[in-house]
């Protein structure tokens, strides 16, 4: 066969480094064709009246999705978590059970304690991403004791848990934190950023899977691939709460339709690409696991997150491994000083997978001259 001439060879490399394969996070991904069209024409008005037609549709429908009374669009994962834990906690000295790897806990700015005035009782979360149900009882405080004690008022689960590679919680684990709750007079709320990775992953409905659950937030912006927003769900009591507290934060928008024509899209046309997303990242997790020199629980990829650890020994760095797969147009994020953390999504193809286990092995061969 013929060398390549240097016309293919420029062709080539251009090829290389226009290539753009984004493994940070999967709120990367960009809006779809349709996603904008679907911007374009929507019909809007101001929500803060309440009369966003769009906005209400979105509501609507994902309150049914979940299986919950009502819905409300807020602008971030976060806000929605803030304000889900507000609501509950509207009492002062309320304390909330959560994981001590959760996202709330660690990635939130303590806005429950700095804004909302909410004590945490953080417990620690197992590799799963499940918390100890007997670690859960014995963290509720006693009653007896009011006159000391913050009030335990609220547990808070993850679904899929991030910080454990995004593995997914079961229905019956759910349902018996809920029977805790309940036992004990308590509410439950789902941080669900994931939740749809989840039931996909689970094969369970979405709105069974939250079915113990009083509140959730949904992120709309994440494995579904929409550019803004999350979605609160829970009875018509919360969301009435909710609703002022959004106004309360700052996050009383106006022609809120924009984005919220966009998520629909999402919730038509994505959900049923997570399936795919799951089976890429599989494929990409076991391609890595074979590379000597990096580290992966292949056990513990459930969903579309993948950690990598440089073993012990190893010349190479996940700084090296970073800058390498930089200059190749491949995007991704440190976790720990030894750890990296890919996260796949729709946007990310069979083709992106292959590529990207080739850079991966030539990163690390390059320092280990294996
Ligand atoms: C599990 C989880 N919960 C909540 C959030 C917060 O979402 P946002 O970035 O929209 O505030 C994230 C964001 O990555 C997340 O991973």
């Amino acid at each position: 066969m013929a060398p390549p001439s240097l016309h293919e060879t420029v062709k080539v490399v251009e090829k290389m480094v226009t290539r753009r394969v984004d493994l940070r996070s999967d709120t990367v991904t960009k809006p779809t064709e349709s996603m904008r069209a679907a911007m374009a024409s929507a019909e809007v008005d101001d929500d803060v009246l309440g009369y966003d037609p769009t906005a209400l549709l979105l509501e609507t429908e994902m309150a049914k999705i979940m299986g919950k009374e009502a819905a409300l669009f807020v602008p971030s994962g976060t806000m929605g978590n803030l304000i889900a834990v507000l609501v509950h906690c509207e009492v002062r000295g309320s304390e909330v059970i959560l994981g001590d790897t959760c996202h709330i806990n660690i990635f939130e700015n303590g806005g429950i304690s700095t804004i909302g005035g909410v004590h945490s009782r953080q417990i620690k979360n197992n590799d799963d991403g499940t918390i100890d149900i007997d670690l859960i009882e014995a963290a509720i405080r006693d009653p007896r004791g009011e006159l000391m004690f913050p009030t335990t008022t609220l547990i808070c689960l993850e679904n899929s848990h991030a910080n454990s590679g995004g593995r997914c919680l079961s229905v019956e684990y759910t349902d018996r934190v809920g029977e805790v709750a309940k036992k004990h007079g308590l509410k439950l709320h789902i941080d669900g950023a994931r939740i749809f990775n989840a039931s996909v992953a689970l094969g369970v409905p979405v709105d069974r899977l939250v079915e113990a659950a009083d509140s959730v937030s949904v992120c709309l912006s994440k494995g579904i691939g929409a550019p803004v927003g999350s979605v609160i769900v829970g009875s018509k009591n919360f969301i009435a709460k909710a609703k002022r507290l959004r106004k309360t934060l700052g996050g009383g928008m106006r022609q809120i339709g924009i984005l919220c024509a966009a998520a629909l899209v999402a919730l038509k046309e994505n959900v049923g690409k997570l399936e795919s997303d799951h089976k890429k990242t599989r494929l990409l997790a076991d391609g890595l696991h074979e590379i000597k020199g990096l580290k992966i629980n292949p056990g513990s990829v459930e969903t579309n997150i993948i950690f990598i650890d440089i073993v012990d020994g190893s010349r190479t760095t996940t700084e090296k491994i970073i800058k390498y797969l930089e200059e190749r147009g491949i995007l991704l994020m440190r976790d720990k000083p030894s750890r990296l953390r890919v996260v796949l999504h729709h946007q990310i193809s069979a083709s992106d997978v292959q590529y990207t286990l080739s850079c991966f092995q030539q990163a690390v061969q390059i320092e280990n001259g294996n």
